[in-house]
């Protein structure tokens, strides 16, 4: 039986999301996963004793609270905004599906700027949606004119990721709220970084009611495995996710984690501000090795380029071979040979430096 026949053809059409760079079958070798922008700053042991102190407050006989309203509650009571202002989900990704499927349909066309995070084509072509790429210029800042001037042509929808993945900038604040003003679609700003930036666009949400932010535990929080992430919005668009998805979305445990981890939220802010110290030292490092460019950051990772005298993708191969995985960027545009690498423990990090001259050296190419 063709089974094919039974499947719409743009579901056919798509390739799958695949992190096989970043899960290796040779797991009988240790790697230093640095490509995927895990938190590895906050210890495992502190985070292992907050989800077990969570344990003690749920009963996995029952379901959870419906809509994640515990979790909900708790980042109400931290962030002061009203709880009919929070959608919550089993990671951001799953948030941003359930934004797809319910602002997408065939033909929908949706602006997203370009490089950014993969998914969010992937998500438009999941729902058949038209994507409609701008770049970003060349100092990976937004082109506002270009941005407004496309998005006037029939956009509903415009994905922003700012801090942006993988460019690791947050865009100009001013440039972020002429958008906002302007362009009469919804704006969807992925804030999973702005705890590494510079500000944060939560300061609108009552100036725009087209506005819909998102934010993740996974990074700050270091609770990427746990899965949780939620956007906030008006009341209205709020009540209309809560049509798409099943009331049981959220575990809990992950209900339960959220409020302790907000609770010890001086722990978190600390290792923010330690992140950003060694994010500062690490740059000073990779630029002291000829041939690299650094770019800035406002995340918890650092972008930077190689000369022409070894490719991206070589590169990123002979750190595998050395035990460190990292993310090679350098087929996306404006990023030729570019390599993306998650700011680690110092001692990764230095780990990392010290392949790099290793590599770069031997190679001799550099
Ligand atoms: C820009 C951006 N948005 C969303 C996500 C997904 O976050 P989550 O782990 O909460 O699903 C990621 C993950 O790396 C990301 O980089």
């Amino acid at each position: 039986m063709k089974i094919e026949k039974f499947v719409p053809k743009h579901i056919l059409d798509i390739t799958p999301y695949s992190l096989d760079a970043d899960f290796p079958k040779n797991l009988s070798k240790k790697y230093t996963r640095l490509s995927l922008n895990e938190n590895l700053i906050v210890e495992r042991d502190f985070i292992l004793n907050l989800i077990s102190s969570s344990l003690n407050e749920i009963d996995p006989r029952l379901y959870p609270e419906p809509h994640g309203k515990i979790a909900v509650r708790a980042i109400s009571k931290f962030l002061n905004i009203d709880e009919s202002n929070i959608f919550i989900g089993n990671g951001l990704d799953d948030v941003l599906e359930r934004i797809s499927r319910v602002f997408i349909t065939t033909g929908t066309k949706v602006a997203i700027i370009e490089p950014t995070f993969a998914i969010y084509s992937y998500y438009i072509e999941l729902c058949n949606g038209v994507k409609v790429p701008i770049m970003l210029k060349d100092n990976f800042e937004l082109d506002i004119d270009r941005t407004l001037k496309v998005c006037e042509n029939g956009v509903k929808l415009l994905f922003l990721c700012s801090p942006n993945s993988p460019t690791g900038n947050q865009f100009d604040e001013k440039d972020v709220n002429e958008i906002l003003s302007k362009f009469n679609g919804i704006t969807i700003i992925d804030e999973t970084y702005s705890d590494f930036g510079r500000y944060s666009v939560c300061k609108w949400l009552d100036d725009f009611e087209n506005l819909i932010v998102l934010k993740s535990f996974s990074k700050a929080y270091g609770l990427a495995g746990v899965r949780i992430g939620y956007m906030l919005a008006n009341k209205n668009i709020v009540d209309i996710m809560k049509k798409s998805v099943h009331p049981f979305n959220v575990n809990s445990i992950s209900q339960r984690v959220v409020e302790t981890v907000l609770e010890k939220y001086k722990y978190f802010k600390e290792n923010i501000d330690y992140l950003k110290t060694e994010r500062e030292r690490l740059k000073k490092d990779l630029q002291g090795i000829s041939g690299v460019t650094v770019y800035p950051s406002d995340t918890n990772f650092i972008l930077f380029r190689v000369d022409k005298r070894i490719t991206s993708l070589e590169l990123q191969s002979k750190l595998k071979d050395m035990g460190m995985i990292i993310k090679d960027r350098g087929t996306l545009p404006l990023l030729e040979n570019c390599l993306r690498m998650t700011i680690g423990t110092k001692a990764m990090n230095s780990n990392l430096i010290n392949a790099l001259k290793t590599i770069l050296e031997i190679n001799g190419k550099i």
